[in-house]
């Protein structure tokens, strides 16, 4: 099948060569031409794991191609898919700027010759895909379209091929025999059920499913941080309520809390979307307290092993807003980094991705044991597989006090218990006992000599 994907981004690029890869011939549009020329050369400006020889696969046999002319490639194609972004706006409603200036009467009309199926993939509020339809139908003389399908993507970043293309369900929300016929046939080649609902519905889907994993990242959060206060390891307590089937083992891993581009946003698009119908939301108000609160448990652990922040010197390890990507949007490391930055300590960061950050207080280094040098406390800010790795001997002749504290529980509770004892560490995470061993004095000793004490 034909299909122009208009909005280049993140999910417009992953859709695409994924639709090129099942057979389709995808023309992909963007506004932005310094990126369709990226692209047009097979080179992604973002990093996806998989996503490269898929594209460069799909240039190669000619079945996708990039075009910043939107008017041109909305006449290519009968299918449609909108891939724009819907960020936040300062009231926490979604942005639909992008949205409307695609659905555009004039540019749409221009472009339509015979029937088009218009796949809204974007995350967007309810009732979007209704008003879409509305608009086009009001002009109906001048667009003979069109049958609107919201067909929310599930995608998660580092992982966005195999969940494009094996992915638990598909969601399809179309109110035509013909829109849903055209939609089995696109994904004739994906290996999963499809759910046909209503638009609304639809709509709606996607909004929930992401606040219902915030809100387990939050609960189990919320019992990480009672765990703390018990002497339990939180680990254990997620393992015995994860297996059970009705709860699920994924999405119960405490820590720093969740960042990413979607999860706080779309908590805040549903807030508000209940807001507008005088809906209260009161476990969304929650599972977002508890996620705001989740750094400074970082911080206070920091603070009361090295009794105060002013002059510590702390390696950040870890930017991103989760391990297999180079994005930082609402990372909980800016949080963590802001907090850290107003008590005055000094702060030095590495990650495997992240070379710009945007606090200056940060010195960003692209070697981890420059970045660890002389520092007295380690924070493990997202979960990067090398530092799963590290070399504790080295990490140890490097460091000026041997304070790990791990915002993301990555590291192995009893593989701890034998480094720290080796190397003279103390190592702390959230909501699991500490592991206390200081046999490594400090070159300050007005800082990490109190962690004992503390204890
Ligand atoms: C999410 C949804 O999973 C995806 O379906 C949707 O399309 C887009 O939003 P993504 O933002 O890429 O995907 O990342 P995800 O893997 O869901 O993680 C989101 C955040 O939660 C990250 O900061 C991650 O570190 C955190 N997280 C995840 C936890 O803190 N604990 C967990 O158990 C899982």
């Amino acid at each position: 099948m034909k299909i122009t994907v208009i909005g280049s981004g993140y999910v417009g690029v992953v859709a695409g060569a994924c639709l090129a890869s099942l057979g389709h011939e995808v023309i992909c549009a963007d506004s932005d031409s310094e990126k369709i020329g990226l692209l047009a050369s097979g080179k992604l400006p973002i990093f996806e794991e998989g996503l490269e020889p898929l594209l460069k696969k799909a240039l190669a046999d000619g079945r996708i191609r990039f075009t910043n002319e939107l008017d041109w490639s909305i006449g290519q194609s009968d299918i449609l898919y909108i891939t724009v972004g819907t960020p936040s706006r300062s009231d926490g409603e979604a942005d639909l700027t992008a949205l409307w200036s695609v659905v555009n009467v004039n540019r749409i009309a221009h472009s339509a010759r015979g029937r088009k199926l218009l796949v809204v993939k974007s995350t967007v509020p309810v009732g979007t895909c209704d008003s879409v339809e509305q608009l086009l139908r009001d002009h109906a003389a001048r667009c003979r379209i069109v049958d609107v399908v919201h067909n929310p993507e599930f995608l998660r970043q580092g992982s966005a091929v195999p969940d494009f293309l094996r992915p638990d369900r598909i969601v399809v929300g179309c109110n035509t025999e013909e829109a849903r016929l055209a939609m089995k046939e696109l994904h004739a080649g994906i290996p999963a059920s499809i759910q046909y609902c209503d638009r609304r519905s639809a709509e709606l889907i996607k909004y929930a499913s992401n606040a219902f994993l915030a809100m387990k990242i939050s609960f189990v959060n919320m019992i990480a941080n009672l765990s703390d206060k018990l002497d339990i390891d939180v680990d254990e307590v997620a393992e015995g309520i994860g297996s059970d089937r009705r709860i699920g083992p994924l999405f119960l891993q405490s820590g720093i809390g969740y960042g990413g581009s979607c999860f706080p946003k779309d908590m805040k698009a549903l807030q508000t979307l209940g807001q507008s119908v005088g809906c209260e939301l009161p476990l969304i108000d929650a599972a977002e307290r508890v996620n705001a609160a989740q750094p400074h448990v970082i911080l206070d652990k920091l603070k009361s092993a090295l009794s105060t922040l002013r002059g510590a010197r702390i390696a950040l390890l870890g930017l991103a807003f989760k391990s297999m990507t180079d994005d930082i949007r609402e990372a909980p490391s800016l949080v963590v980094s802001r907090l850290l930055a107003a008590e005055g300590a000094i702060l030095n960061a590495y990650d495997p991705m992240v070379r710009r950050y945007p606090i200056r207080e940060v010195a960003v280094h692209d070697d981890m044991y420059l970045a660890i040098r002389a520092c007295d406390a380690i924070v493990l800010l997202t979960e990067w597989d090398e530092f799963r790795l590290l070399d504790w001997r080295k990490v140890r002749e490097t460091v000026r006090a041997g304070l790990i504290v791990d915002g993301r529980n990555m590291l192995a509770l009893d593989g701890m218990k034998a480094v720290a004892e080796a190397y003279g560490l103390t190592y702390l995470s959230v909501g699991r006992p500490a592991v206390v061993n200081v046999a490594i004095g400090p070159a300050d000793p007005g800082t990490f000599n109190r962690l004992s004490a503390r204890l």
